[in-house]
C-alpha cells in the first residue's frame, strides 16, 4: 500500500503529537502510537481515541504528558494495569508500558510482564491493530510493522500476529472484534484466522455478556449488518450467542408448498433498515421482527404454512432476549417491542381496506413511532417477484399519505380523549368502577372512528348520551332532584 510519509506525517502535525514526543524524549522512553488510531490514518477514518505504547512505565508517561498540557486535564490512573488515561480537548489518550503477556485457560486476566514493542505487537489481535508509528523525536512518525500489517491493510484482510489460536485462545472476544471489524471495515478474515474462530468459538463462553454485546451493537450498527451475522453464523458462535437467530433458519416444503428461509430474510430485512436509519434499536426491532416464526409455524391443509400471532410471541420473547444478553430492560425494549408488536399492522391495512379509522387507531397506537413503524415495514418487504414489490410500496406510499392527512386533520398521534376518567366520575358520581373505563374506551373509540370530532364538547355529548343508554344520571340531575326535594 503506497501511503506516503507525508500523509503520516500530516496526520502527526497536530500540537498533541509534539507534546507526546517531548514527553518521551524527557524521559528517554521509546513511545509509539499503536491499535485503532494508527490503523484509521490508512484507512482514511476520524479517530480522536490515541492509544499511546511505552517501553517503560505508561504511567510515568502520562503523568509527564498531563503536566505539558497544563491545569485542565483529566489524568485517571489504574494502578492495578499500569495504564493511564488522560481526556483532552476532543483526545481521549490511553498509555499503556509495552507488555509481554500469556494468559491462563479459564481466564482473560493476563500475567503481565515489561517488554519490548515488538513483544506488545505480538500480544495485539491483528496485524493492522499492531502497526506502530514512533514518536520519539529522531524517529518520528516512522512505521514499525514486522507483521506484514500494512500489505494486510492493502489486501484487505484480517489476520492474527501470532498463531491465531493462540490469540483467540488469549482472549477469546477477539473472535466477535474480528467478525466486527470484517462488517465495520469491509475486510476479509484470513482463512487461517477464520478456521480457529470454528475451532475456538465455545471459549466464547468466558467473556462477560456486555463485552459480546458491545461488539454485537457495533455489528448491528455497521454499514451492511449482515456480513456480520453470516460470519457469526459460519463460525458457530451465533448459536453459542444467540440461538433464537439460529431458529429461524431453514426452509420447510411441504406438498410442494415451502415458506422462506427467515433467516435470511431477516438479514435482507436488517440491511434494508440499515440504509434508511441509524438508529440501533430500529435495526434491533429488524433483526427481532421475526423471531416469534418458529414458535409459532403450523402447517394448514388450505392455507399452508402460517404463522399466525408471530408478531405477538415475538414481542413477548424480547424481555428474556434483552435480559439475557444484557441489553437495556429499559424504554429502549419497550420501544423494540412495541415496533415487533405492531410490525404486520400497515400491511394488513392496506390488504383491507385503507379507512380512515383505521388509519385513525394505527395512529394512535404507534404514536410518534409511525415513522419507524413504517420504515421497517418497507424494509420488510424481500419479495423477488418485482410486481409485488412494486405493488406493496405503491400501497405504502397510499397509507403514507392518508397517516399524512388524517394527522393534519385530527390530531390523534399522540391524543387523550378531552374528557378523562377523573371528569368522569365526578360528573357521574361513580367510584372506581369498570363502568368508568368503558366509559372512557368509548369516548376514545367514537374518535378513533370518526364518530365524533376530537373535541371536548362533542365528547361531552357523546358521553351523555352513552351515559343515558347504559342508564347512568350525571350528577347535575343527582343534585337537582336532591334540591327539588329539600325545597319541598
Ligand atoms: N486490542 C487487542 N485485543 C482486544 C482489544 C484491543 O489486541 N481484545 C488492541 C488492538 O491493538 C486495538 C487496541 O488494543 O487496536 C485498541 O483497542 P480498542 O480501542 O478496543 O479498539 P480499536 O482497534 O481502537 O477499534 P475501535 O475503536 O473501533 O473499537
Amino acid at each position: 500500500m503506497f501511503i506516503s510519509q507525508e500523509v503520516i506525517n500530516q496526520h502527526l502535525s497536530k500540537p498533541i503529537f509534539s507534546i507526546l514526543s517531548e514527553a518521551a524524549d524527557d524521559l528517554g522512553l521509546e513511545t509509539y502510537l499503536i491499535g485503532g488510531f494508527v490503523r484509521d490514518i490508512f484507512l482514511y477514518r476520524k479517530s480522536n481515541d490515541i492509544d499511546i505504547v511505552t517501553v517503560g512505565s505508561g504511567i510515568q508517561l502520562a503523568k509527564t504528558v498531563a503536566k505539558k498540557l497544563g491545569k485542565n486535564v483529566r489524568i485517571t490512573v489504574f494502578k492495578n494495569f499500569g495504564t493511564a488515561q488522560i481526556k483532552y480537548k476532543q483526545y481521549e489518550l490511553e498509555f499503556v508500558g509495552a507488555r509481554k503477556e500469556s494468559y491462563t485457560h479459564d481466564s482473560r486476566n493476563p500475567i503481565v510482564e515489561d517488554g519490548t514493542i515488538e513483544d506488545d505487537q505480538n500480544r495485539r489481535d491483528f496485524t493492522i491493530n499492531a502497526l506502530a508509528l514512533c514518536l520519539n523525536k529522531d524517529r518520528f512518525g516512522q512505521l514499525v510493522d514486522p507483521f506484514n500489517g500494512m500489505q494486510d491493510m492493502e489486501d484487505l484482510t484480517l489476520k492474527t500476529p501470532l498463531d491465531p489460536d493462540i490469540t483467540f485462545s488469549d482472549d477469546p472476544l477477539r473472535m466477535m472484534r474480528a467478525i466486527r471489524f470484517a462488517a465495520q471495515l469491509g475486510f476479509d478474515i484470513s482463512p487461517d484466522t477464520f478456521d480457529a474462530i470454528e475451532r475456538n468459538k465455545e471459549r466464547i463462553n468466558i467473556i462477560s455478556k456486555e463485552r459480546i454485546v458491545d461488539e454485537l451493537n457495533k455489528i448491528m450498527l455497521s454499514p451492511m449488518p449482515s456480513v456480520g451475522f453470516i460470519l457469526l453464523e459460519k463460525t458457530g458462535l451465533l448459536d453459542i450467542i444467540f440461538p433464537e437467530l439460529i431458529a429461524l433458519k431453514g426452509a420447510e416444503t411441504k406438498d410442494g408448498v415451502g415458506h422462506k428461509d427467515n433467516f435470511y430474510h431477516t438479514l435482507v430485512v436488517l440491511d434494508n433498515i440499515s440504509k434508511t436509519s441509524d438508529n440501533l434499536w430500529l435495526r434491533w426491532a429488524a433483526l427481532l421482527h421475526d423471531i416469534g416464526k418458529p414458535a409459532t409455524k403450523r402447517w394448514d391443509p388450505k392455507l399452508g404454512w402460517t404463522f399466525h400471532n408471530h408478531d405477538f410471541v415475538g414481542h413477548k420473547m424480547i424481555p428474556q432476549i434483552f435480559r439475557r444478553m444484557k441489553l437495556p430492560l429499559n424504554e429502549k425494549m419497550k420501544y423494540v417491542q412495541k415496533v415487533v408488536a405492531m410490525h404486520m399492522r400497515p400491511m394488513q391495512l392496506v390488504e383491507e381496506e385503507v379507512t380512515d379509522s383505521a388509519i385513525r387507531r394505527l395512529l394512535f397506537e404507534a404514536g410518534d413511532d409511525i415513522d419507524d413503524l413504517m420504515k421497517l415495514c418497507e424494509a420488510d418487504i424481500t419479495s423477488k417477484n418485482p410486481n409485488k414489490v412494486r405493488r406493496f410500496l405503491q400501497n405504502f406510499k397510499i397509507v403514507r399519505q392518508k397517516l399524512k392527512e388524517i394527522e393534519e386533520k385530527d390530531r390523534v398521534r399522540n391524543f387523550e380523549p378531552p374528557i378523562d376518567g377523573n371528569e368522569i366520575m365526578q360528573l357521574f358520581d361513580l367510584g372506581q368502577t369498570p363502568l368508568v373505563g368503558r366509559l372512557k374506551s368509548a369516548i376514545k373509540d367514537a374518535i378513533l372512528d370518526g364518530v365524533i370530532p376530537n373535541e371536548y364538547e362533542a365528547a361531552y355529548q357523546f358521553l351523555m348520551g352513552k351515559a343515558a343508554e347504559l342508564g347512568i344520571t350525571p350528577r347535575e340531575n343527582l343534585l337537582g332532584n336532591k334540591d327539588e326535594k329539600n325545597d319541598n
